[in-house]
């Protein structure tokens, strides 16, 4: 056992060195922090249990220091010290137990509670209100001067206080607080990178940190830094009491505070709140990787003091990582409904965050070619909240020549059918829409519950029923008959009678489910309602959805000759060039209640610097376009972008046909005759909330049936609130507006008049 724990220390020494050089001298990491930090945690453990095995130059006695050559140095006037870790609940009591142990009994510990933002410590000094020099961290007592650098970042304050009418700043003050990009600053960054064809920046706290260390202070400038302050090194003059008064006096002063402090009379208060901060994460415009606990009264914290370079009054509550490193190992392609294709990695297992990940996304192949990922590189993974895991990028740094790029295939994997990329877009398709693999994913859908709901036909029946060519598309199904299924393997009779009849049954289903069931993209059975509410039938859709192909049609026969000779190169130009070319979302619902057409277009379209005639010309072809899309547009709850989904995907050839038999096979095709059952609730309008005997919809329904309203938000014209079992917030709201609530039973009762 020793001899494995000496060979341990040995192996993780050696390997934290390495890490150390790749990170502070070449500014090239191999692996994420988390990942460093738990190698030098698991070697701190071992050498406290075997201290005879540490070594004399053991990376654990190297405090962490990010001095770079070509700086000056700066002695801080008082040490920069870092924060021991907790990982839980557990961690965080004893703490408190320890520093319970250091004070006088029963003393009262009250904290404040602050994100832990993850960037790199900046020391800001200020003489006479005046920023005179900035440094970093260093080794925590002598930093690199980056003055220059840092004046550039436009919440750094070159003077305080920075409102005139303010208290005055003390003669002297030091603060201190952390650099960082902001999440769409990096993002930016990174885009313009990719423009002019530069790899993109892995991790942003890395990229901050070079942004910083710029021989060239305009360099630093172009980079998109953000500051916040937290806390006062050593000032004259100052005799603070609290880190909350802190927090204040900073803010006074005009400083950029970390943001949503808060006060905690107690360690429980604190440990409360952990969950909602968890959940917060990913909304907060920058990165945290935890939130950092310190005992508000500043002499409580004096005389708990320090521990090596650690103050006990404060600790870091770290989160659990979110990235790490592993390798790349192959890739799998995915064929959608629609003909996207998506990659997936295939990746060494890799633990993030209490699971294992074996598969991330690539996104798609733009993405993967702007990111430069390698078959066989180390690959960034970033596994957050409920998000599917995803490759961020490789570690370039880490590649020893044997990796491969990867291209994306000219044929589909699943049809051999060549690919397609349309014009500005990022994905690659299959434009078969016979592909198996699209006829199975379409197939899923169809069949799934909410859309067709048709028992027995799982992704292995499915999969059996096209290889074996009985089906090509999904109005296929309503044809099969029992004798070729009966030959299947694995298909005995009672399991083709069963599927049989859910089919049969399936033809019953309602119009807005048989609309859910297209799949057209972005109509779920809530806009699928909306549609069956204003279209009776499937013919008048698609009737609408035909002119409105042609109108389209006949303004591109207007808009291309205006076009040939455009300025597409001025941005503002390629703009309208873009909206002229999909005028069904980008123009028309803008003018359905124009009067003056051509003057409107005249001061939309100016830029373009186009003739009266051809202005004349674009209204006089845009007008039926309007009144042609005006059915779709004046839908409540139908946006710009659906309504031209709905005409793409009516106006494929291939939809056409599927539509045509699943007509011929009986299915729905027109809204049911509104059956007013009653008008018992004529005019008044009623809001569920709470869990009812039956499905939200069927109640609604039955309140519809009877001529009342459902509506989704409590407001004064809300009639009553209907409350079933956990009434949620809009209880409370109806309590506060005086509203009627009633239960479920009372409903009926309404309905039945009893
Ligand atoms: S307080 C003695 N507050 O986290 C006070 N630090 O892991 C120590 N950090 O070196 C710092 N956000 O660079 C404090 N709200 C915050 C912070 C914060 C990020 C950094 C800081 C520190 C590191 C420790």
């Amino acid at each position: 056992m020793t001899e494995k724990a000496a060979a341990r220390i040995a192996e993780l020494s050696e390997q934290l060195h390495h890490h150390i050089y790749q990170y502070h001298v070449l500014n090239a990491p191999l692996i994420t922090d988390a990942e460093y930090d738990a190698l030098l945690r698991e070697l701190q453990t071992l050498e406290a249990r075997y201290p005879q095995f540490a070594l004399a130059d053991s990376p654990s006695q190297r405090v962490g220091s990010d001095l770079a050559v070509g700086f000056d140095k700066v002695r801080h006037p008082a040490p920069i010290l870092s924060l021991a870790n907790a990982f839980d609940e557990a961690d965080l009591r004893s703490w408190e137990e320890r520093n319970r142990r250091l004070l006088p009994a029963g003393a009262s510990l009250g904290y404040v509670l602050q994100p832990k933002l993850d960037g790199l410590a900046i020391v800001l000094t200020y003489e006479d209100g005046v920023l005179t020099r900035a440094a970093t961290r260093g080794n925590g007592e002598i930093g690199d001067d980056v003055t220059a650098n840092v004046k550039t970042i436009p919440t750094v304050p070159l003077r305080i206080p920075v409102a005139a009418d303010a208290a005055p700043a003390p003669s002297r003050l030091v603060a201190r607080g952390e650099i960082l990009f902001h999440k769409d600053s990096f993002a930016q960054l990174n885009r313009e990178q990719q423009a002019q064809g530069l790899p993109a920046y892995i991790n942003a706290r890395n990229t901050a940190s070079g942004s910083l260390k710029q021989k060239d202070s305009r360099e630093t400038a172009k980079r998109q830094l953000s500051a916040y302050i937290y806390a006062v090194v050593a000032s004259a003059g100052l005799e603070l009491e609290s880190e909350k008064q802190t927090l204040l006096l900073l803010r006074r002063l005009g400083f950029n505070v970390v943001s949503d402090a808060s006060y905690c009379a107690s360690l429980d208060e604190v440990i409360a709140q952990l969950p909602a901060w968890e959940a917060r994460r990913d909304a907060l415009p920058y990165e945290i990787d935890g939130l950092v606990l310190k005992v508000d009264d500043l002499a409580q914290a004096r005389a708990l003091g320090v521990v090596g370079k650690d103050p006990r009054g404060a600790i870091a509550y770290k989160f659990a990582a979110e990235e790490a490193t592993t390798k790349l190992l192959g890739l799998t392609i995915g064929v959608g409904r629609s003909g996207k294709l998506t990659p997936t990695a295939q990746l060494e297992p890799v633990f993030i965050g209490g699971v294992t990940v074996s598969n991330a996304s690539l996104h798609n192949y733009d993405q993967v070619a702007a990111l430069d990922i390698r078959l066989g590189d180390r690959v960034v993974i970033k596994r957050s909240g409920d998000v599917i895991p995803y490759v961020i990028g490789p570690v370039s740094a880490a590649r020893d020549g044997s990796e491969t790029p990867i291209l994306p295939p000219a044929h589909c994997p699943f049809c051999n059918t060549a690919l397609i990329q349309p014009a500005g877009a990022v994905d690659v398709f299959c434009p078969n829409p016979r592909c198996s693999e699209r006829v199975l994913r379409t197939l899923e859908f169809f069949v799934s519950r909410g859309a067709m709901d048709i028992e027995g036909m799982g992704p292995q029946t499915a999969s059996a029923l096209i290889a074996a060519g009985l089906i090509k598309d999904e109005a296929d199904i309503f044809s099969l008959s029992a004798e070729p299924l009966l030959e299947l393997e694995g298909f005995a009779e009672k399991k083709v009678q069963n599927l049989l009849a859910s089919i049969a049954a399936a033809k019953a289903r309602s119009f807005p489910q048989v609309l859910t069931s297209l799949g057209i993209d972005g109509i779920g059975a809530t806009v699928a309602g909306l549609l069956a509410g204003a279209f009776a039938s499937m013919q008048d859709l698609q009737a609408t959805a035909a002119a409105i192909r042609q109108a389209e049609a006949h303004f591109a026969d207007i808009v291309t000759p205006l076009l040939a000779d455009a300025a597409a190169d001025d941005p503002a130009a390629a703009t309208l060039i873009a909206r002229l070319q999909q005028p069904t979302a980008a123009l028309a619902p803008r003018y359905l209640e124009a009067a003056d057409l051509p003057a409107r277009l005249q001061r939309l379209l100016r830029p373009l610097q186009l003739s009266a005639e051809a202005i004349t010309a674009l209204a006089a072809g845009l007008k039926p376009l309007i009144e042609a899309s005006r059915p779709l547009h004046n839908i409540d709850g139908l946006g710009p972008v659906l309504v031209a989904n709905i005409v793409a995907w009516f106006s494929d050839a291939h939809h056409k046909q599927v539509l045509a038999k699943l007509k011929a096979a009986g299915v729905t095709m027109r809204a049911e005759e509104k059956k007013q059952a009653g008008s018992v609730l004529q005019g008044a309008t009623f809001v569920l909330t709470g869990s009812m005997s039956a499905p939200r919809a069927e109640v609604k329904a039955l309140v519809e049936a009877h001529g009342g309203k459902v509506t989704s938000s409590v407001s004064k014209r809300t009639s009553y609130v209907v409350a079933g079992a956990s009434p949620g917030s809009k209880a409370e709201r109806a309590t506060k507006l005086g509203i009627a609530i009633i239960s479920e039973e009372q409903l009926r009762a309404l309905i039945t008049g009893d």
